[in-house]
Order: structure tokens, then sequence, then C-alpha cells
């Protein structure tokens, strides 16, 4: 027999998205339940991107989940770009009044998600199958399986959060949705050593022989990628060859400096920019990954989950405090605003700093002349700068939609 459930809010997926979704609807108080077809083990343990912009730090305060991320995360002031052989910093900082990003690994974000939400005993279904959202123009509901038990899950709302291949978008009818696409043809080889980094700062690196960059989780953990054809596979890539050719694409100096150890993850990403309009269709909304797609080199991935989240809970929460349909209204323009601010900057500097096979000797000088111009200049810089630390977004703050509060039957 099938087991009925209600809430107020299904939350499918438990990537960063959907677990910081749930964590800031549980702090208002507003009732949800977390729906995964993996394991818990799997999901906090898949490595992932590691640089958080301010206000993605911020969010995480204010989930309460941010006591580790105090404790470990490394503030960073710059980012070094690596080009001709020559390194540049950029002082992140300097040309933003100020502003710095985070060093704190999204596995590491997960799992202190997955903690407080087990700490506040908040209703999780891990390895279910068969997911399927329903009438979500109307009275939505979710219908899953569990270990041969079928649930059906009624909701107001479903925050599709299964990332870029979860059942929310592909749910969608054809006619009311578009998708833009642009792939690139390329990816990124990534490893994960127990070495120190190269460098206290990240490094982005143009070389004639591909991108590399040269990044970190904290002082004695490296993270560290190189640009390969697609058609590569990480067994043709033994530890040797990597920090071989890693050392073929890095300056002199960090060659010195470079520490190689055995490798504790190897795998390969291609890269996307992908974009879904709109982000909602009537009580389906789309966050993180399940609607857009960014190349990491902007480092922009799980910071463009967390604004989305930032704008959903918001809109969510101003709904069930004070009635108002306002912010779940604007939902999908105000995140595609953003969106597409953070595909135009993690598409450029993705352009900027690798190699295309099908450019030409002109186009090679032309970006040249770019880097050398964005390097020279403190407008170029500051430009970087102000994409890299984060645009700002205006969000009302939960004390402001707490002042209205009726009290809302589902
Ligand atoms: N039913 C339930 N869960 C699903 C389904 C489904 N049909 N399909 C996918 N999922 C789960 C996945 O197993 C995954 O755990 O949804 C989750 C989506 O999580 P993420 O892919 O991490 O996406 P998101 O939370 O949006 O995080 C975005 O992750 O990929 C990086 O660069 C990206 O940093 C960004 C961040
Ligand atoms: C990472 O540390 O994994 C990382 C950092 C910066 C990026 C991409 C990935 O731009």
């Amino acid at each position: 027999m099938m087991e009925i459930l209600n809430t107020k809010v299904a939350i499918i997926g438990s990537g960063p998205a959907g677990l910081l979704l749930g964590q800031l609807l549980y702090k208002a108080g507003i009732e949800h339940i977390l729906i995964e077809q993996r394991s818990a083990d799997y999901v906090s343990a898949r490595i992932r991107a590691g640089i958080l912009e301010q206000v993605s730090v911020d969010l995480l305060k204010q989930a309460g989940v941010d006591q580790q991320l105090n404790e470990l995360g490394l503030p960073h002031h710059g980012i070094e770009i690596l080009t001709n052989g020559e390194k540049h910093r950029i002082d992140l900082s300097a040309l933003t009044h100020g502003k710095q990003v985070t060093v704190y690994g999204q596995t590491e974000v997960t799992k202190d998600l997955m903690h407080a939400r087990d700490e506040a005993k908040l209703t999780s279904f891990y390895e279910v199958n068969d997911v399927k959202v329903h009438e979500f123009y109307d009275l939505p509901y979710v219908t899953f399986n569990k270990d041969g038990q079928e649930y059906r899950v009624n909701c107001d709302f479903i925050a599709g959060c299964d990332g870029y291949h979860g059942v929310c978008r592909a749910s969608v009818p054809a006619d009311k949705i578009k998708t833009f696409e642009k792939v690139y043809p390329f990816g990124w080889l990534g490893i994960l050593a127990d070495v120190p980094p190269v460098s206290d700062e990240l490094i982005y690196v143009q070389s004639e022989r591909g991108f590399a960059l040269c990044s970190m989780r904290s002082s004695t953990r490296s993270r560290y990628y190189l640009q390969v054809p697609l058609t590569d596979k990480v067994e043709d890539w033994s530890d040797e060859r990597f920090w071989d050719e890693l050392k073929n694409r890095l300056d002199k100096e960090s060659c010195e400096h470079l520490v190689t150890g055995p490798s504790i993850e190897k795998s390969i990403a291609p890269l996307r920019s992908f974009v879904t309009e709109p982000m909602r269709f009537g009580n389906l909304f789309l966050a993180g990954d399940a609607a857009h797609i960014v190349p990491p080199t902007g480092a922009k991935g799980l910071n463009l989950a967390a604004s989305d989240i930032a704008y959903l809970s918001s809109a969510l929460i101003e709904y069930y405090l004070n009635g108002s349909k306002q912010g779940i209204d604007e939902y999908s323009e105000k995140c595609l605003k953003r969106v597409w601010k953070a595909e135009r900057f993690s598409w450029w500097m993705t352009h900027l700093l690798h190699r295309f096979e099908t450019e030409s000797e002109f186009d090679i000088k032309i970006k040249q002349a770019e880097l050398a111009y964005i390097l020279g200049s403190e407008a170029g810089q500051t430009t970087l700068a102000e994409n890299y630390v984060g645009l700002p977004y205006e969000l009302k703050k939960f004390d402001e939609l707490k002042k209205v509060s009726i009290k809302y039957a589902t």
C-alpha cells in the first residue's frame, strides 16, 4: 500500500542546493522533506570545487552551519594569473573594497549541512528509486519508491535541486521551457593530493600547452587541474604523468616549490555552459545545477546554487510568514539576471585562459592582447576581481520577512 506524507516543500536532491534550502526552511520553521536517489555516504564523499563567495559564506552563517567553515575556511584576498611564464597578482580585496573569497571544499559544505540535518532530525529519504513529480501547475505531489515501499508526498511546492541529470527539469513540458547550451571541446583532469599547495593563493595558468589551475583545500591538501582533450581517459594519466605535465605548464619558480605525491582522487570533468529559462513552472522551482551549469574556470557553480537558494528560501519564507507571493513571482527573473552574468564571466575566463584547437593564430594573438590589457589595467583587473568575488544581490533580510507574520494553513 502507498504511504502518504504531507509537507509544505518537497526538496528533490541532496546536493548543496537542496541541503541548504532545507536548512534555511528549517530555521524559519517551515516543514519540508528531502528526497535523494543516492546514498548519504555517496553524497557526502563527492569531490567538487572549493571557492565560496562572501554571500555564500553569509548564507551558510544564516543557516547556522558556519562553525567548521569559520575554523577551517581559508580567506583569500588575491589570485595569481600565470601567462607567458610570468605571474600577475589580482588583488581581489584592494580592487573590491575589501571583499574576499573563502577556500572551503564543497565536500565539507555538504558534510556540514548533512550533519546539521541529522542533528535537527529532519525528514530525509536517501537511496530512493523512480522519483516522479506530478501536477506542479496545480496541487503538486511527488512519488518514489524506497526498499519496495511506494510513497506519495503531497506538498505546496517542489524544489528541483536534483542537478543537471535530475528528473525535475526533464518533467517540464517542452513548450514551457527553453535551454541554452555551449559544450567546450575539452575537459579538466583534477587530482587531490595530501601535499602542501604550491603557493598561498590560487594560480590560474594560461600556457601554450593548455590551461592549468593550482588550488587547495587546506595547508596540507592540494587540488590541481589540467586542461585535457575530451578523448583522454583517467587511466591514461598516471600520477607521474600528471605532475610532469603540470610542471610543463608552470613557471620555473612554481616548479621549484611544487611538492608532488600520490593522488587520493583523480577524475575528468567535461566543461559546459547551460541555462534553463524560466526557473519556475507553477509550483515547481529549479535551483542550482538543475537550472544551470557553468564551466569551473570562474569558480561560480556552487555560488550560483547558493544565490538561487537565497532567493528561493527568501521567497518561500515570505510566502509562509507574510502570505505574499511577490518573491515567488520574481524568483525566476531575479535568479536569471545573476545567472547570466555568472555565465558570461565563466565563459569569458574559459575562453581567455584555455587553448582551443580551432583557434587561428590571429585568435591567439587577440586573446593574448586581451589578457595583457586586463592584467595591465586597473579597470581590467577590477572587472575580473568584482566578478570573481561575486556580484552583489539584494535580498530581504530574514528579520524583515518576519515583521508581518500571519499564520498560514496548508
Ligand atoms: N531523484 C532524487 N535525487 C536526484 C535525482 C532524482 N531523480 N537526480 C539527481 N538527484 C540528486 C543527485 O544524486 C545529487 O545528489 O540531486 C543531487 C544534485 O546535487 P548536485 O549535482 O550537487 O547539484 P546542486 O545541489 O545544484 O549543487 C551545485 O554542485 O555540481 C556542482 O558545480 C556544481 O558546485 C555546484 C553544485
Ligand atoms: C577548486 O579548488 O576545486 C577550484 C578552485 C577554483 C576554480 C575551480 C575549482 O575556478
